[in-house]
């Protein structure tokens, strides 16, 4: 991950395993965005896995086309249209083909894609991917099918992710769904609705599975993490409504935590994404418990202004922001942390970025995402505020907390080498194939000399002796 400095959202990657023989028809499934979606794939390859689908790799074989969408910035959903348009000449030659979009693209867009664009068959929400054999069915007989209605209190809980084109080492387990903090920037609330809570029975079920099926290392995922609360069902917002016994019995996210790392004694947790103004100190106090919780948190802040956190709505001040991490450091010794950035927000003065570029050099981030403000349709942002700081101008902002960023990382790696470290294997060095790589507990890349009778799945000790700005390098002791 610390290669990608500008952009998490990865630009599109097909993935594919070998499932059911019997299976008789082909699925060309490609992601784009965020972890969720990634994941998200996961349960929609195992819902069509029960409809006769197997996932290839190829696309000149598929029979159904899916593309699994991103709305987060304009650049993401460009993407996704020239994709969609070289299908569109794929099904001029075979029309057979049945081509979708998934996620937040399909939720933001709705029948557009139908109706004035006509270049997909098919229209599916974040909530509705246990529709999918219905809506195939409508395809099947020649006529579009849609369904964007957002959920209160799907989960997907009990359906069994198709873990696809993984390490087996590392995988996600979704514990929370939407998001309710509007951030004025963000279109997520929009596109993935209201913020629910998953069963913890089938989370903990979930990483049982997982350890048995000899997965290492486990990420919890949610829009925000810290928000988890697990109360017999229903979006967060009801909790207020909940009875009084629901209230006595309800879960948290550090109670789920301290749950998880009893369960699988032995697995690497780590979670994402937390939020300042959820993240409690009770978090931190769990990850000092349990050796198997990772020492690293990633906590988005988006600037380092109190005037531009307002416009934000991000609900915490930058001293607020400063004291958590305080609070972090001071449980948790050995703790890094990681952070997404905007830049050139709606009227962000020099003095504003400079207030950012201090707060970085403050908290000496581990690594970041830093992104441009990209003005998204329907958010408070784009309805109240002016998208007033020109291309330029956020360009070079952008260069600058990218800079910053590169020093820091190399500087925080540079605190790691002398020091002996547990890397957990994940895989051959794309670099160099004599040589694994894998991440410490802080989540640094680390790459070392393969040893004889090492395998993917190790966790082993490794000595650190140099570094680049992004990747420790060791050997093993
Ligand atoms: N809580 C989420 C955040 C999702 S969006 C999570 O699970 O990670 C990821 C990041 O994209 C945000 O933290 C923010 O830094 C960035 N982002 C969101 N909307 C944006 C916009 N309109 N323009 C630029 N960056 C944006
Ligand atoms: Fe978006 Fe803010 Fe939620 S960045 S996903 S509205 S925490």
């Amino acid at each position: 991950m610390q290669e990608k400095y500008i952009d998490e959202t990865k630009q599109g990657e097909a993935v594919a395993i070998a499932e059911k023989p019997e299976n008789g028809k082909k699925l060309f499934l490609e992601s784009y965005g965020c972890q969720m979606n990634f994941s998200d794939s996961e349960i929609v390859a195992s819902i069509l896995s029960e409809q006769g689908y197997n996932t290839t790799l190829n696309v000149e074989e598929a029979d159904l086309i899916l593309l699994n969408t991103c709305s987060i910035r304009e650049k993401a959903e460009q993407t996704v249209r020239m994709r969609l348009a070289q299908f569109k000449k794929l099904k001029k030659q075979r029309p057979n083909i049945t081509v979708g979009v998934l996620g937040c693209m399909a939720e933001r867009l709705k029948t557009k894609f139908l109706d004035e664009e006509q270049l997909v068959d098919l229209v599916v929400g974040p909530d509705a991917y246990r529709d999918l054999p219905n809506l195939l069915k409508e395809t099947d007989d020649g006529r579009d099918a849609i369904n964007v209605i957002l959920s209160k209190e799907e989960t997907y809980a009990d359906i069994n992710p198709v873990r696809l084109g993984g390490n087996g080492v590392t995988a996600f387990v979704t514990i929370t769904r939407g998001c309710d903090n509007m951030c004025t920037f963000c279109v997520v609330p929009f596109t993935r609705g209201r913020e629910r809570s998953r069963d913890p029975h089938s989370i903990i079920e979930e990483c049982k599975s997982l350890w048995e099926n000899g997965y290492k290392e486990i990420t919890l995922l949610g829009q925000n993490v810290d928000s988890y609360l697990w109360y017999g069902g229903g979006p967060k917002k009801d909790f207020a409504k909940a009875s009084e016994m629901q209230k006595l019995t309800a879960i948290n996210f550090a109670q789920l935590l301290d749950m998880v790392a009893v369960a699988v004694p032995k697995m690497r947790i780590r979670f994402s994404t937390s939020n300042p103004h959820e993240m409690t100190e009770e978090v931190f106090r769990m990850i000092a418990k349990h050796d198997n919780i990772c020492k690293y948190v990633h906590l988005p802040v988006q600037s380092g202004s109190d005037r531009i956190l307002q416009l934000m709505n991000r609900q915490h001040t930058r001293q607020e922001y400063l004291e958590l991490i305080k609070k972090g450091k001071e449980i948790v010794p050995d703790i890094s942390f990681s952070h997404d950035m905007i830049v050139g927000f709606c009227t962000e003065t020099e003095d504003d970025h400079q207030l950012t570029l201090s707060l970085m050099r403050e908290v000496e981030y581990d690594y970041g995402y830093m992104f441009a403000y990209s003005e998204r349709p329907g958010t408070p942002a784009h309805k109240k505020l002016e998208d007033d700081i020109p291309a330029d101008v956020k360009q070079r902002r952008l260069s600058e907390v990218i800079a910053l960023q590169g020093e820091l990382s190399r500087k925080r790696m540079q605190e790691y080498v002398g020091r002996v470290h547990e890397i957990l294997i994940e895989g051959t060095s794309k670099k160099n194939e004599n040589q694994w790589k894998g991440r410490n507990s802080q989540n640094a890349v680390c790459v070392f000399d393969k040893l004889d009778g090492q395998k993917i799945g190790d966790l082993v000790s490794v000595f650190v002796h140099g570094n680049t700005q992004g990747t420790l390098l060791g050997e093993t002791v």
